[in-house]
């Protein structure tokens, strides 16, 4: 049981799947070298975050993201010749869980402050500046964590222009700094810290507090002020110039070489594989499996998506025949998800067999992935492996030198490089849809008459939850078809129908999600049209449990 839980798997990426599958068979192969680091590009101008362990430190990327100035994460102690390649334009140093006193503990390397680049330290970040450059840090009289409320004591400072005098922030804090540095002087102080900004004229800076989080509702605008007024960005960090970099990146990559790409019908393979296919035209081939357990109507508006809308060449797979004939009998939703890996691996190795050298393999591994995994000790491909052991390896021709074309962007980047790129909004706003489909959605065994239920129920949800204008307020919305039969009456007959349970729920990550207040109108409109129109169903439920303690998914 415990170990069912740990496999169970929480994906925020649709994609995921796919990724995975060709990840383990990429790991059971021998050493594979990993993607080269992105080469670096005239005119892009990047903020560095040093990250020193906090829980925050993607939110941070992501609010410069939103500012159009590029970023990225990297540890703190990254190496100058690394930061050097991307035309830095300021750091920020991230807070993190150390006390700068304690022995060992990790500290801003002395290029920060030698380059005389701009700086931002936040909370752990600002006790480094302040430790480092000769203040003191001592252990908080009172620990504060919450909200405050922020007076800011000077004008004139460009980090704080055009912010009201006093505004709520967040802080969350245990030491601070008692005593400032040569240089520095207070900017603003909340109730319980003296020192809440610093900052010393040249463009180094300190905050107390979190601006990157919602309850700071001025820290955007804080942030913005550190990229164009402090750092000096234009702002340009834009989908096309992005696509336009990429082009060139991937063309310098790949060269003639041929690329294979795997599509799922979600929005990371759909961006992944346009991008290519810009770049390199026919040079790329991608793969679309129908793995017979895709709702209704999916599998062709993948093709006339590809085909007729991107002019991309498919080969398109229709293996629903070998998928169901495998899955026959199996029951325990991890057989289930370890049977269609297996398969899946087995046809693609086929089909790239078929294309003969193939030179890469392209991926739509984002950013939050390379992020976790990079600060993550557990290998991530090892860890997956487990859940799906008997996957096989990929043809030994293939020499699968990884192509990533979104690995820095974040999944709303990714989203607008597609609305750019003409892919259609529907593929682009797509709700999440696990890699083994259907098959977690049908309770029990996965017959092709089962599925045809479920596909019935599954489309009539779909249907009124876009009528009702809620699909994409929604993260997840789908019908489920459930092992139990009940009793019930039409006309005069009695009949002993299937169940079919709705889910529907609100997320921002799916690591927790909670049930969708759905209106009592919409929920009874899907209930009679299902027991209406779906043949074999006599009674819907609706799932009111929210995640913890369920899941999204019911297997
Ligand atoms: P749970 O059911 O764990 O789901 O709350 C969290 C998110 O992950 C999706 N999910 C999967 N995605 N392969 C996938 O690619 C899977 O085996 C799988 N299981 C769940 C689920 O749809 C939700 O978005």
């Amino acid at each position: 049981m415990e170990e069912d839980i740990k496999t169970h798997r929480v994906s925020t990426s649709d994609d995921i799947e796919v990724s995975t599958y060709l990840g383990i068979a990429r790991a059971m192969q021998a050493e594979q070298p990993e993607p080269k680091e992105t080469a670096p590009l005239s005119g892009r101008e990047t903020i560095i975050i040093l990250d020193f362990g906090s829980q925050y430190s993607m939110l941070i990327a992501r609010r410069i993201r939103e500012c159009h100035v590029y970023c990225e994460v990297l540890p703190f102690d990254a190496p100058w010749e690394r930061i050097e390649k991307l035309n830095p334009k300021g750091f920020i140093l991230s807070g993190g869980p150390a006390s700068v006193y304690a022995d060992g503990a990790p500290l801003a390397p002395t290029y920060v402050f030698e380059k005389h680049l701009p700086v931002l330290g936040i909370c752990y970040g600002m006790q480094a500046i302040a430790h480092q450059l000769g203040g003191r840090v001592s252990p908080g009289e009172k620990r504060e964590y919450g909200h405050a409320v922020l007076h800011i004591e000077t004008d004139g400072s460009d980090l704080l222009a055009g912010l009201p005098t006093s505004m709520p922030v967040w802080m969350s804090h245990g030491d601070e700094v008692t005593e400032l540095p040569p240089g520095f002087r207070a900017l603003a102080y909340t109730e319980n810290a003296r020192y809440a900004v610093i900052g010393n004229g040249e463009g180094v800076y300190g905050l107390q507090f979190h601006p990157e989080v919602t309850h700071t509702p001025q820290g955007k605008q804080l942030i913005e002020n550190f990229a164009y007024r402090v750092c000096g960005c234009s702002g340009n960090w834009t989908p096309a110039l992005f696509i336009s970099e990429s082009v060139e990146r991937i063309r310098a990559q790949v060269g003639n070489g041929k690329v294979v790409c795997a599509l799922s019908g979600g929005v990371d393979s759909a961006v992944t594989a346009t991008l290519i296919h810009r770049a390199i035209g026919d040079n790329l081939t991608c793969i679309f499996i129908n793995n017979g357990l895709l709702r209704r109507e999916e599998p062709e508006r993948v093709l006339n998506t590809f085909d007729n809308n991107l002019k991309v060449k498919v080969i398109y797979i229709d293996a629903t025949e070998r998928f169901l004939r495998r899955l026959r009998g199996a029951v325990d939703p991890e057989l289930k998800r370890r049977i269609i890996g297996e398969e899946f691996i087995r046809i693609f190795e086929e089909e790239a067999s078929k294309l003969g050298t193939v030179d890469f393999l392209a991926q739509g591994t984002v950013y939050p992935d390379v992020i976790e995994s990079s600060s993550s000790r557990e290998n991530k491909a090892s860890a997956r492996i487990k859940s799906h052991h008997n996957v096989g390896g990929l043809p030994e021709h293939m020499s699968l030198n990884l192509v990533e074309p979104l690995r820095y962007l974040f999944k709303d980047e990714v989203r607008e490089v597609g609305l750019e790129l003409g892919i259609p909004e529907e593929m682009i706003w797509r709700q999440p849809f696990p890699g083994p489909g259907l098959s977690i959605r049908v309770i029990g065994e996965v017959t092709a008459e089962r599925l045809d239920i479920l596909r019935s129920a599954d489309w009539i949800v779909m249907n009124e939850v876009k009528k009702a204008k809620l699909y994409s307020q929604l993260w997840q919305s789908f019908a489920v078809l459930t092992d139990v039969r009940s009793v019930g009456v039409m006309g005069d007959t009695r009949t002993y129908g299937y169940l079919i349970a709705i889910r529907a729920v609100s997320s921002s990550d799916a690591m927790t999600a909670d049930w969708a207040r759905l209106p009592y109108e919409l929920l009874d409109r899907m209930s009679d049209r299902i027991v209406n129109e779906v043949p074999h169903v006599n009674r819907v439920v609706y799932d009111i449990t929210s995640k913890p303690p369920a899941t999204i998914e019911w297997e």
